[in-house]
């Protein structure tokens, strides 16, 4: 589906809580009553704060709930989302929020399951978590946080018992990865992981050591590998009425877009979220995001545009 087609739902806030140091939850019901609609574990929902300003929030609920709530870290260097939501967002208040949309799903396949979350990044393993639970698995947690008063959702995950492995930094220094994984049967089991970039590294590097282990991750920000390059050259995208858009060397195509007037939603500008993916037409697309699949990014139908270019002088896109 084209970025520009993303259905909205006019969602009421219902509940507002602070949970944590610099942590609230939001519930969500729909405005005018509708029924909410199915999603999976590890979905978000595209939060459209006020114009110009879109931010994905994970649900943190079990898909069966049929609530929908989110978690939200207020960032002090942050662009501006999480302060929104954090010192303007009230009860009562009306937003427009996509349907949920999972770039990170959730698959029992009989393996030993261990989540990882660091900070936030327990948003979408808590509703993973409930499912793993429901599903009879053999599953274990490593909470990483900065501190008991920083971590979100402790009295709900304590009814896990002994599946639940709270790391502290400032109390208990900085942890052995490597060791606490081994621990808990990292070698062999199934690894879910959200959480900042550090922690995501140091598990791609725990993952290409033991050999026997599968690691499926959610990022928050983007790796380097992104954006334009040195040596990249400019291109031409053409548009499904025509009109055709001059990409230069050292911008993006959502820059040379926004330049032209053509809109485009758009949110991390990383390509990490999903939220800009647009369908291609024709042309080869040069991925640079860290949404799409492998199998998704060799089909070459979608691609997005904050970050990825193309092969050739020109690529169609269907906006
Ligand atoms: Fe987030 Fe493009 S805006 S992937």
């Amino acid at each position: 589906m084209s970025a520009t087609v993303f259905e909205t739902l006019m969602m009421r806030v219902a509940m507002l809580d602070r949970v944590a140091d610099r942590i609230v939850t939001i519930e969500l019901e729909p405005v005018h009553g509708d029924q909410l609609p199915q999603w999976e574990s590890g979905s978000h929902l595209d939060v459209h704060l006020r114009t110009g300003l879109v931010r994905q929030y994970s649900l943190s609920l079990a898909p069966t709930s049929g609530r929908w709530r989110l978690g939200v870290l207020e960032e002090i260097d942050g662009r501006g989302g999480s302060k929104h939501v954090h010192q303007v967002l009230s009860i009562g208040d009306e937003i427009a929020v996509s349907k949920p949309r999972n770039t990170f799903p959730f698959k029992l396949r009989g393996n030993p399951v261990i989540f990882v979350a660091g900070g936030i990044g327990i948003t979408p393993i808590l509703s993973m978590a409930i499912e793993a639970q429901a599903g009879g698995a053999d599953w274990a947690l490593l909470y990483l946080s900065r501190a008991p008063e920083s971590t979100a959702f402790v009295a709900e995950l304590a009814g896990y018992g002994d599946r639940i492995h709270h790391h502290y930094d400032s109390v208990d220094g900085i942890i052995d990865l490597a060791r606490a994984l081994d621990d808990l049967g990292g070698r062999a089991a199934d690894i879910y992981a959200c959480g900042p970039p550090g922690l995501l590294t140091a598990l791609e590097a725990y993952a290409a050591s033991r050999g026997g282990c599968r690691l499926i991750l959610e990022r928050f920000t983007a790796g380097e590998d992104t954006g334009p390059r040195a040596g990249d050259s400019e291109f031409i995208v053409e548009l499904a009425d025509g009109m055709e858009v001059l990409v230069g060397a050292t911008e993006t195509i959502l820059e040379a877009l926004e330049h032209e007037g053509v809109p485009l939603l758009s949110s991390c500008q990383e390509g990490v979220c999903g939220t800009c993916e647009t369908a291609v037409i024709s042309g080869i697309p040069d991925h640079r995001d860290q949404v799409l699949s492998d199998e998704e990014r060799a089909g070459g139908e979608m691609m997005m545009p904050c970050v990825s270019r193309c092969f050739g002088a020109r690529i169609c896109l269907d906006l």
